[in-house]
């Protein structure tokens, strides 16, 4: 399978343009020649620009942490996946849990954004994953399965093509606990099969991610799983040396 290994950092509310601009130059350096992974930060929008002057020619992509569904308008504090694109941004995160748990980000609201990151040309991320009382109530499944099927329901097969799936089980998110790779494997092989159900066999060029904790020592078990194709990385992609050497154990 010729998935091809992609690694983003999120770098939250965290790292102004100052510090972000220094992380993003530091990155650049650690990462050096072309790599066969896809690489990829998401700075605060205050840092994009900061970030992307830094980052200028190198093979990093930039990408905004949350975008509006629509271009622009009447919408205090949003971002515009038209503008991001216009900076020079290449992706944007959809749907991630903190979207959904602090500002009640519904599965139809992250299918308007999906489909408004595409028709602006920006690659999103669709953020699924499960809390701790869901995984021990049984509802893993259905509730991956809606986040999954509602998330991209606006798109056609080739536009599904475009987008990175990302498991985060909300437990696993800042807490220092990881999801066993066996763990991590079910639901990723889980949610390929579903997206190769329902977008037909092209989509086993997806990619999805794991996203949980992840840092330098877990990384290459994680990422050895064949379902595995690359890891949203919180935490740990603050420095440019962790962030590195995750980037590092996705080229095997
Ligand atoms: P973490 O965050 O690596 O700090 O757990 C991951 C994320 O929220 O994307």
């Amino acid at each position: 399978m010729g998935r091809r290994p992609f690694i983003a950092g999120n770098w939250k509310l965290n790292l102004g343009p100052a510090e972000a601009r220094a992380v993003a130059s530091q990155l650049r350096d650690a990462l050096g020649d072309p790599s066969p992974v896809t690489v990829a930060v998401f700075p605060t929008a205050l840092s994009v620009s900061a970030v992307l002057q830094a980052l200028d020619g190198a093979e990093v992509g930039v990408g905004v942490q949350e975008i509006a569904s629509q271009p622009s308008g009447a919408l205090t504090g949003a971002n515009s996946a038209v503008m991001a694109r216009s900076m020079g941004c290449t992706y944007c995160l959809v749907g991630h849990s903190e979207r959904r748990q602090l500002w009640g980000e519904t599965d139809e609201a992250c299918a308007d954004k999906v489909l408004a990151a595409l028709s602006a040309g920006l690659l999103p991320i669709l953020c699924v994953g499960e809390t701790l009382d869901q995984r021990r109530a049984g509802q893993l499944e259905a509730v991956l399965m809606r986040q999954l099927e509602v998330g991209l329901s606006k798109l056609q097969p080739d536009q599904a093509l475009s987008v990175t799936l990302a498991y985060e089980p909300v437990w696993a998110i800042g807490t220092g606990e990881t999801a066993t790779p066996e763990q991590a494997q079910e639901v990723h092989a889980l949610l390929r099969g579903r997206l190769v159900e329902r977008f037909g066999p092209g989509a086993e060029e997806v990619r999805i991610q794991y996203g949980g904790s992840v840092k330098p020592a877990n990384a290459s078990e994680l990422l050895a799983c064949p379902d595995i194709d690359g890891a949203l990385v919180g935490g740990a992609s603050l420095k440019a040396d962790s962030f590195a050497a995750i980037v590092q154990a996705a080229q095997g």
